[in-house]
């Protein structure tokens, strides 16, 4: 059976009292708690300045905090940066890696998610490492190759990095556009990703990201090898975050 995590990436959103009050309304919602008790797994990423708070609201919720990024090395002369051993003091108890923001904007290549999926291992934390092809590629049909590439290093590392890793295929295009993947066009990756991995011995859950909302996260969930939505927009509406969770559980219940 599977097993549906539903992240809220809260991206570059949310004062520490936005980010206090936000998370609060999710884990006092009675259908986010329904879906929790029946299996769904939730969390949420705010920004780093916002972990405390964060973390102080969800305080004996079962809502896990998880961060957006961090650095690869666990301490040291890195102005600026966050490190993955700090994220775990902070709380937090998986990071993502590699979101198509930070490998377009911060120029974060295959090598780096890589190091930093390490770091996210060494630390005792859980990768959600993110793949996903561009519009261009996928009209010029090489999804496909693009995915296998974006997972070969994790895949061939020889420290297992994907054994406790969770994937999040998130196609660029439709991620912030409101132009969310069909079901069918998310299913048919998921089944690829699925496929690789366990092919190499892997039995990761793989969720979708990109444009999911509360009109269509039940379709995808339905899909066999979608596993539940890392969810950036939608995240920042505690009522559309809910219906997204318990569309989660109703799948749960349906055997999905
Ligand atoms: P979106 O973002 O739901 O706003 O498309 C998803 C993501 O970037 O993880």
């Amino acid at each position: 059976m599977k097993r549906f995590f539903v992240v809220g990436n809260w991206k570059m959103h949310t004062s520490p009292k936005d980010s206090l009050v936000l998370a609060s309304a999710i884990a006092a919602h009675p259908s986010v708690q329904h879906s929790i008790h029946g299996g769904v797994r939730v969390g949420v990423c705010p920004p780093f300045t916002s972990l405390a708070a964060t973390s102080a609201a969800l305080a004996g919720s079962s809502i896990e905090l998880g961060a957006q990024n961090c650095h690869t090395q666990p301490s040291g002369a890195f102005t600026g940066e966050i490190s993955a051993p700090m994220l775990a003091m902070a709380g937090c108890s998986f990071v993502l890696a590699g979101h198509s923001e930070r490998r377009v904007h911060c120029f974060e290549n295959d090598a780096l998610v890589s190091e930093k999926a390490k770091a996210i291992v060494s630390a005792g934390l859980q990768p959600i490492v993110c793949v996903g092809e561009t519009l261009q590629e996928r009209e010029s049909e090489s999804t496909f190759e693009v995915v296998r590439k974006q997972l070969s290093i994790l895949l061939s590392h020889p420290l297992n990095l994907l054994q406790h890793a969770v994937v999040a295929y998130e196609p660029v295009w439709a991620i912030g556009t409101g132009l969310a993947a069909t079901p069918e066009q998310a299913e048919e990756v998921h089944a690829f990703v699925c496929k690789e991995l366990a092919d190499r011995g892997y039995d990761v859950p793989v969720i979708y990201g990109g444009s999911v909302n509360e009109n269509n996260a039940a379709d995808l969930f339905a899909m066999p090898h979608i596993s539940g939505a890392l969810v950036g927009g939608a995240s920042l509406h505690v009522e559309q975050f809910a219906s997204i969770v318990s569309a989660a559980h109703r799948a749960l219940g349906a055997g999905a």
